[in-house]
């Protein structure tokens, strides 16, 4: 269970969130959309603790976020991984999903790196080697391995091929139904309207919209998104 309550988050006085009041409960997916510096990264980065708010309060299955007991209920795929380019895919997702208190196996890793998407003759070799997308697949599986109740995303699926977006999107409903919470960031309104219980609309650091994503059709989204981009007002309003 993920819960933002009132939170702010300021730059030297300049906001970059404002006011955030977002749940996110077991088995649901929301989707965070929002032109870049909308404030998405600021809003997982403090699910995080990466950094602290400024006002208001960031929970993780109830705990104040800056309890360091929150971190095992937290997985995280940033959109751009840091991994050993030394080390094979295999060797990575022990190392990581190690410090995530996690000890997959060798025929472990192979089993959960198939299970991504990844091509079985890439697993043993070295990331180095790897691109962007079997990079990212290597990340998913690392946070697959944490089995951890809340999963934040931040533009998981950019740069993925549509096979791999497609893969992406069944893990997502596998984990939403092994009752995790998801909080993904993404500029893919198909995906948001596809793997999104809930959609949320940022700009400039304000939720504008929050919506079910069965509320309405992708063209209407669509044109939600391009209204609010439009739109001079920051004021809140009802959808
Ligand atoms: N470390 C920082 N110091 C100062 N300002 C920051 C910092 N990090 C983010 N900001 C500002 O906070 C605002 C929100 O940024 P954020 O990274 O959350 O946007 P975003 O929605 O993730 O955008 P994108 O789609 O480009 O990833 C922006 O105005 C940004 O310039
Ligand atoms: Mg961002």
């Amino acid at each position: 269970m993920l819960q933002a309550t009132n939170l702010t988050k300021n730059y030297s006085g300049h906001p970059a969130l404002t006011d955030l009041n977002l749940s996110v409960a077991p088995g649901e997916v929301y989707c965070l959309l929002g032109a870049n510096g909308a404030g998405k990264t600021t809003t997982i980065n403090l699910f995080m603790n990466f950094i602290q708010p400024t006002s208001g309060e960031v929970m993780v299955n109830g705990l104040n976020a800056q309890a360091l007991e929150t971190k095992k209920y937290l997985a995280y795929i940033p959109e751009n991984l840091n991994l050993y380019g030394n080390l094979t895919g295999s060797e990575n997702l022990q190392f990581f999903a190690g410090l995530g208190g996690a000890k997959p196996d060798k025929p472990a890793s192979e089993k959960l790196l198939e299970s991504v998407g990844l091509q079985p003759e890439a697993i043993h070799k070295r990331v180095a080697q790897y691109s962007k997308g079997m990079r990212q697949k290597v990340g998913i599986a690392i946070a697959k391995a944490k089995q951890a109740d809340n999963l934040l995303l931040d533009e998981p699926t950019s740069g993925l091929d549509p096979q791999a977006s497609n893969d992406f999107a069944r893990l997502l409903r596998d984990m939403k139904e092994n009752r995790v919470a998801i909080l993904m960031a993404t500029h893919d309104l198909f995906r948001a309207k596809e793997s999104g219980t809930h959609i949320g609309i940022m700009k400039a650091g304000i939720l504008v919209h929050s919506l079910k994503s069965d509320e309405i059709t992708l063209t209407e989204l669509e044109n939600l998104y391009l209204e609010t981009m439009k739109a001079e007002s920051h004021a809140k309003t009802n959808y």
